[in-house]
Protein backbone atom coordinates (compact mmCIF):
# COMPACT_ATOMS: atom_id res chain seq x y z
CA UNK A 1 0.00 0.00 0.00
CA UNK A 2 1.23 3.27 -1.09
CA UNK A 3 0.38 7.04 0.89
CA UNK A 4 0.26 10.08 -0.16
CA UNK A 5 -0.29 13.19 1.70
CA UNK A 6 -0.93 16.64 0.30
CA UNK A 7 -3.16 16.24 -2.59
CA UNK A 8 -2.85 19.99 -3.84
CA UNK A 9 -1.65 21.38 -7.40
CA UNK A 10 0.99 18.75 -7.62
CA UNK A 11 0.71 15.85 -5.38
CA UNK A 12 -2.94 15.47 -7.03
CA UNK A 13 -1.32 14.47 -10.29
CA UNK A 14 1.69 12.54 -8.92
CA UNK A 15 -0.86 10.55 -6.81
CA UNK A 16 -3.25 10.19 -10.11
CA UNK A 17 -0.05 8.72 -11.59
CA UNK A 18 0.29 5.99 -9.04
CA UNK A 19 -3.20 5.47 -9.14
CA UNK A 20 -3.51 4.73 -13.14
CA UNK A 21 -0.42 2.84 -12.97
CA UNK A 22 -2.33 0.40 -10.55
CA UNK A 23 -1.07 1.07 -7.00
CA UNK A 24 -3.66 1.06 -4.23
CA UNK A 25 -3.17 4.19 -3.25
CA UNK A 26 -4.35 5.76 0.71
CA UNK A 27 -4.47 9.47 0.37
CA UNK A 28 -4.93 12.45 3.08
CA UNK A 29 -5.30 15.96 2.68
CA UNK A 30 -5.99 18.88 5.29
CA UNK A 31 -9.08 20.06 2.56
CA UNK A 32 -10.71 17.02 2.38
CA UNK A 33 -12.56 18.03 -0.87
CA UNK A 34 -9.54 18.01 -2.86
CA UNK A 35 -9.22 14.66 -2.48
CA UNK A 36 -12.10 13.98 -3.40
CA UNK A 37 -11.61 12.76 -7.40
CA UNK A 38 -8.73 10.60 -6.35
CA UNK A 39 -11.24 8.82 -4.00
CA UNK A 40 -13.87 8.58 -6.51
CA UNK A 41 -11.00 6.61 -8.91
CA UNK A 42 -10.21 3.94 -6.43
CA UNK A 43 -7.91 5.89 -3.77
CA UNK A 44 -8.44 5.19 -0.27
CA UNK A 45 -9.48 7.72 2.20
CA UNK A 46 -7.59 8.03 5.53
CA UNK A 47 -9.29 10.67 8.59
CA UNK A 48 -5.16 11.57 9.37
CA UNK A 49 -1.59 11.67 7.90
CA UNK A 50 -1.11 9.03 11.37
CA UNK A 51 -3.99 6.81 9.73
CA UNK A 52 -1.98 6.59 6.02
CA UNK A 53 1.08 5.97 8.11
CA UNK A 54 -0.47 3.02 9.68
CA UNK A 55 -1.88 1.64 6.63
CA UNK A 56 0.73 2.44 4.52
CA UNK A 57 4.41 0.71 3.81
CA UNK A 58 6.14 3.88 1.88
CA UNK A 59 4.48 7.58 1.99
CA UNK A 60 4.85 10.52 -0.43
CA UNK A 61 3.92 14.01 1.33
CA UNK A 62 4.00 16.89 -1.75
CA UNK A 63 3.21 19.81 1.09
CA UNK A 64 3.73 23.76 0.09
CA UNK A 65 6.33 24.71 2.73
CA UNK A 66 8.31 23.20 6.13
CA UNK A 67 5.49 24.73 8.67
CA UNK A 68 2.95 21.94 6.39
CA UNK A 69 5.40 19.36 6.38
CA UNK A 70 5.39 19.58 10.50
CA UNK A 71 2.07 19.54 10.57
CA UNK A 72 1.53 16.31 9.02
CA UNK A 73 4.58 14.95 10.73
CA UNK A 74 4.08 15.51 13.69
CA UNK A 75 1.54 14.89 16.92
CA UNK A 76 -0.32 12.30 17.83
CA UNK A 77 -2.16 12.65 14.64
CA UNK A 78 1.12 12.96 12.54
CA UNK A 79 2.16 10.68 10.41
CA UNK A 80 5.42 9.57 12.35
CA UNK A 81 2.69 8.25 14.90
CA UNK A 82 1.77 5.72 12.44
CA UNK A 83 4.70 4.57 10.38
CA UNK A 84 6.16 1.36 11.71
CA UNK A 85 9.62 0.34 11.82
CA UNK A 86 11.34 0.23 8.25
CA UNK A 87 8.79 1.97 6.35
CA UNK A 88 9.97 4.49 4.19
CA UNK A 89 8.84 8.12 4.28
CA UNK A 90 9.36 10.30 0.97
CA UNK A 91 9.11 14.05 0.77
CA UNK A 92 8.55 15.49 -1.74
CA UNK A 93 8.11 19.15 -0.98
CA UNK A 94 10.24 21.82 -1.16
CA UNK A 95 11.78 22.68 1.51
CA UNK A 96 15.25 23.41 2.76
CA UNK A 97 18.10 21.22 3.70
CA UNK A 98 18.30 21.95 7.18
CA UNK A 99 14.61 20.88 7.48
CA UNK A 100 15.19 17.40 5.48
CA UNK A 101 17.84 16.86 7.75
CA UNK A 102 15.44 17.52 10.57
CA UNK A 103 12.78 14.70 9.40
CA UNK A 104 15.13 12.56 8.36
CA UNK A 105 16.46 12.67 12.33
CA UNK A 106 13.20 12.50 13.62
CA UNK A 107 12.23 9.35 11.41
CA UNK A 108 15.47 7.69 12.23
CA UNK A 109 14.44 8.01 15.93
CA UNK A 110 11.49 5.59 14.74
CA UNK A 111 13.45 3.09 12.72
CA UNK A 112 11.75 5.11 9.43
CA UNK A 113 13.64 5.21 6.60
CA UNK A 114 13.71 8.46 4.71
CA UNK A 115 14.56 10.26 1.05
CA UNK A 116 14.46 13.96 0.27
CA UNK A 117 12.88 13.57 -3.66
CA UNK A 118 11.47 17.23 -4.44
CA UNK A 119 10.78 17.45 -8.10
CA UNK A 120 11.60 19.84 -10.99
CA UNK A 121 8.97 20.31 -13.58
CA UNK A 122 5.35 21.45 -12.96
CA UNK A 123 1.42 20.62 -13.45
CA UNK A 124 2.14 18.77 -17.50
CA UNK A 125 5.12 17.15 -16.47
CA UNK A 126 3.14 15.87 -13.78
CA UNK A 127 0.63 14.63 -15.51
CA UNK A 128 2.59 13.05 -18.03
CA UNK A 129 5.31 11.06 -15.57
CA UNK A 130 7.93 13.71 -16.60
CA UNK A 131 9.05 14.59 -13.62
CA UNK A 132 13.01 14.95 -12.37
CA UNK A 133 13.72 13.82 -8.64
CA UNK A 134 16.40 14.96 -7.13
CA UNK A 135 17.01 12.60 -4.18
CA UNK A 136 18.98 12.79 -0.68
CA UNK A 137 19.46 9.42 1.52
CA UNK A 138 20.65 6.39 1.05
CA UNK A 139 21.02 4.76 -2.35
CA UNK A 140 19.29 1.42 -1.28
CA UNK A 141 16.27 3.24 -0.23
CA UNK A 142 16.02 5.18 -3.14
CA UNK A 143 16.67 1.37 -4.98
CA UNK A 144 13.38 0.65 -3.18
CA UNK A 145 11.30 3.77 -4.42
CA UNK A 146 13.00 3.89 -8.23
CA UNK A 147 9.94 1.58 -9.43
CA UNK A 148 7.58 4.24 -8.14
CA UNK A 149 9.73 7.59 -8.93
CA UNK A 150 9.68 6.00 -12.59
CA UNK A 151 5.84 6.27 -12.74
CA UNK A 152 5.67 9.64 -11.69
CA UNK A 153 9.08 11.28 -13.23
CA UNK A 154 11.66 10.76 -16.29
CA UNK A 155 14.71 10.80 -14.68
CA UNK A 156 15.65 10.43 -10.89
CA UNK A 157 19.25 11.67 -9.61
CA UNK A 158 20.70 10.52 -6.77
CA UNK A 159 22.57 13.89 -5.17
CA UNK A 160 23.96 12.58 -1.70
CA UNK A 161 22.59 11.99 1.40
CA UNK A 162 19.71 13.79 2.93
CA UNK A 163 19.36 17.31 2.26
CA UNK A 164 21.38 16.84 -0.81
CA UNK A 165 18.28 16.58 -2.73
CA UNK A 166 16.62 19.54 -1.61
CA UNK A 167 19.64 21.84 -1.88
CA UNK A 168 19.71 20.82 -5.14
CA UNK A 169 16.07 21.99 -5.90
CA UNK A 170 16.42 24.75 -4.46
CA UNK A 171 19.79 26.24 -6.37
CA UNK A 172 17.49 24.83 -9.60
CA UNK A 173 14.71 27.27 -8.30
CA UNK A 174 16.78 30.13 -7.66
CA UNK A 175 17.23 30.20 -11.80
CA UNK A 176 14.10 29.84 -12.57
CA UNK A 177 12.92 32.72 -10.02
CA UNK A 178 15.66 34.49 -11.75
CA UNK A 179 14.44 33.88 -15.00
CA UNK A 180 10.96 34.77 -14.98
CA UNK A 181 11.34 37.76 -13.41
CA UNK A 182 14.41 39.11 -15.78
CA UNK A 183 12.02 37.78 -18.62
CA UNK A 184 9.34 39.50 -17.53
CA UNK A 185 11.26 42.81 -16.66
CA UNK A 186 12.64 42.69 -20.57
CA UNK A 187 9.20 42.12 -21.89
CA UNK A 188 7.51 45.15 -19.97
CA UNK A 189 10.45 47.67 -20.74
CA UNK A 190 10.09 46.17 -24.28
CA UNK A 191 6.34 47.29 -24.47
CA UNK A 192 7.49 50.65 -23.34
CA UNK A 193 9.37 51.46 -26.19
CA UNK A 194 6.54 50.68 -28.52
CA UNK A 195 7.17 47.14 -29.55
CA UNK A 196 4.81 45.19 -30.45
CA UNK A 197 4.47 42.45 -27.55
CA UNK A 198 3.89 39.42 -29.30
CA UNK A 199 6.28 40.33 -31.66
CA UNK A 200 9.01 41.02 -28.83
CA UNK A 201 8.22 37.93 -27.32
CA UNK A 202 8.78 35.86 -30.10
CA UNK A 203 12.53 37.51 -30.64
CA UNK A 204 13.27 36.74 -27.12
CA UNK A 205 12.09 32.86 -26.85
CA UNK A 206 13.58 32.08 -30.60
CA UNK A 207 17.18 34.24 -29.40
CA UNK A 208 20.23 32.96 -27.57
CA UNK A 209 19.23 34.01 -24.07
CA UNK A 210 15.98 32.07 -23.69
CA UNK A 211 15.81 29.22 -21.21
CA UNK A 212 13.73 26.28 -21.97
CA UNK A 213 11.14 27.44 -19.68
CA UNK A 214 10.39 30.10 -21.47
CA UNK A 215 9.09 27.94 -24.15
CA UNK A 216 6.20 26.84 -21.64
CA UNK A 217 5.49 30.43 -19.75
CA UNK A 218 5.59 32.45 -22.31
CA UNK A 219 1.70 31.53 -22.98
CA UNK A 220 0.75 32.76 -19.92
CA UNK A 221 2.85 36.14 -20.52
CA UNK A 222 0.95 36.56 -23.80
CA UNK A 223 -2.15 35.73 -22.59
CA UNK A 224 -1.84 37.75 -19.35
CA UNK A 225 -3.61 34.46 -18.09
CA UNK A 226 -2.21 34.39 -14.44
CA UNK A 227 -5.51 33.46 -12.03
CA UNK A 228 -5.25 29.74 -12.51
CA UNK A 229 -1.74 29.03 -10.87
CA UNK A 230 0.66 26.03 -12.04
CA UNK A 231 2.93 26.96 -9.96
CA UNK A 232 1.66 29.81 -7.26
CA UNK A 233 3.74 32.89 -6.30
CA UNK A 234 3.90 32.11 -2.70
CA UNK A 235 5.87 28.97 -3.44
CA UNK A 236 8.55 30.71 -5.99
CA UNK A 237 8.52 33.07 -3.23
CA UNK A 238 8.64 30.73 -0.45
CA UNK A 239 11.84 29.01 -2.14
CA UNK A 240 13.92 32.21 -2.40
CA UNK A 241 13.08 32.66 1.32
CA UNK A 242 14.63 29.17 2.10
CA UNK A 243 17.23 30.02 0.01
CA UNK A 244 18.30 32.44 1.49
CA UNK A 245 17.93 31.45 5.36
CA UNK A 246 20.00 28.64 4.16
CA UNK A 247 22.65 30.67 2.79
CA UNK A 248 22.58 33.06 5.68
CA UNK A 249 23.35 30.20 7.42
CA UNK A 250 26.11 28.57 5.57
CA UNK A 251 27.58 32.37 5.22
CA UNK A 252 26.85 32.64 1.78
CA UNK A 253 25.43 35.95 0.21
CA UNK A 254 22.75 35.83 -2.53
CA UNK A 255 22.78 39.41 -3.72
CA UNK A 256 20.67 38.61 -6.88
CA UNK A 257 18.39 36.13 -5.13
CA UNK A 258 17.39 38.58 -2.30
CA UNK A 259 16.21 40.96 -5.00
CA UNK A 260 14.55 39.08 -7.09
CA UNK A 261 12.72 37.38 -3.79
CA UNK A 262 11.60 41.01 -2.82
CA UNK A 263 10.08 41.36 -5.69
CA UNK A 264 8.23 37.89 -5.67
CA UNK A 265 7.03 39.49 -1.71
CA UNK A 266 6.00 42.57 -3.35
CA UNK A 267 3.74 40.63 -5.58
CA UNK A 268 2.02 38.46 -2.88
CA UNK A 269 1.67 41.57 -0.39
CA UNK A 270 -0.18 42.98 -3.99
CA UNK A 271 -2.93 39.88 -3.00
CA UNK A 272 -1.44 37.73 -6.01
CA UNK A 273 -0.05 35.01 -3.44
CA UNK A 274 -2.15 32.33 -5.07
CA UNK A 275 -1.51 33.61 -8.66
CA UNK A 276 0.97 32.08 -11.18
CA UNK A 277 4.53 33.29 -10.27
CA UNK A 278 4.39 34.96 -13.96
CA UNK A 279 2.13 37.23 -12.66
CA UNK A 280 5.04 39.06 -11.76
CA UNK A 281 5.28 40.34 -15.50
CA UNK A 282 1.99 42.19 -14.70
CA UNK A 283 3.53 43.44 -11.77
CA UNK A 284 6.72 44.65 -13.66
CA UNK A 285 3.79 46.15 -16.25
N1 LIG B 1 3.33 23.65 -8.74
C1 LIG B 1 4.52 23.40 -9.23
O1 LIG B 1 4.80 23.65 -10.41
C2 LIG B 1 5.61 22.78 -8.38
C3 LIG B 1 6.69 22.19 -9.03
C4 LIG B 1 7.69 21.59 -8.28
C5 LIG B 1 7.62 21.62 -6.88
N2 LIG B 1 6.56 22.23 -6.28
C6 LIG B 1 6.52 22.19 -4.81
O2 LIG B 1 5.57 21.20 -4.45
C7 LIG B 1 4.95 21.52 -3.20
C8 LIG B 1 3.44 21.55 -3.37
O3 LIG B 1 3.16 22.59 -4.28
P1 LIG B 1 1.77 22.72 -5.08
O4 LIG B 1 2.09 23.56 -6.27
O5 LIG B 1 1.13 21.40 -5.25
O6 LIG B 1 0.98 23.65 -4.04
P2 LIG B 1 -0.52 23.60 -3.48
O7 LIG B 1 -1.47 23.27 -4.56
O8 LIG B 1 -0.68 24.87 -2.75
O9 LIG B 1 -0.49 22.38 -2.45
C9 LIG B 1 0.02 22.52 -1.16
C10 LIG B 1 -0.38 21.31 -0.32
O10 LIG B 1 0.09 21.52 1.02
C11 LIG B 1 -1.02 21.38 1.92
N3 LIG B 1 -0.83 22.24 3.11
C12 LIG B 1 -0.52 23.54 3.13
N4 LIG B 1 -0.41 23.99 4.41
C13 LIG B 1 -0.69 22.92 5.19
C14 LIG B 1 -0.74 22.73 6.59
N5 LIG B 1 -0.47 23.73 7.45
N6 LIG B 1 -1.08 21.50 7.06
C15 LIG B 1 -1.34 20.48 6.21
N7 LIG B 1 -1.29 20.60 4.86
C16 LIG B 1 -0.97 21.80 4.36
C17 LIG B 1 -2.22 21.81 1.10
O11 LIG B 1 -3.41 21.37 1.71
P3 LIG B 1 -4.82 22.13 1.38
O12 LIG B 1 -5.30 21.52 0.11
O13 LIG B 1 -5.65 21.85 2.56
O14 LIG B 1 -4.49 23.60 1.24
C18 LIG B 1 -1.90 21.13 -0.22
O15 LIG B 1 -2.19 19.76 -0.18
C19 LIG B 1 5.55 22.86 -2.78
O16 LIG B 1 6.61 22.62 -1.89
C20 LIG B 1 6.06 23.45 -4.09
O17 LIG B 1 7.10 24.36 -3.89
C21 LIG B 1 5.55 22.79 -6.99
Amino acid sequence: MIGFIGIGIMGSRMAGRLLAAGKSLVIYNRTKAKAEPLVEKGARWADSPREVGEQADVVFTMLANPKAVDAVAYGDDGLLNGLKAGKLWIDSSTINPSHSIKLAGAAAEKDVRFLDAPVAGSTAPAEKGELIFFVGGAKKDLEEARPLLDIMGKDVQHKGKNGQGTAMKLVNNLMLGQTIAAFSEAVAFGESLGLDKAELIKTLVGGPNAAPILQFKQHKIVNEDFDKADFKVNSIYKDLELAAEEAYAHDFALPITNTVKSLYGLVKSHGMGDHDFASIYAFMK
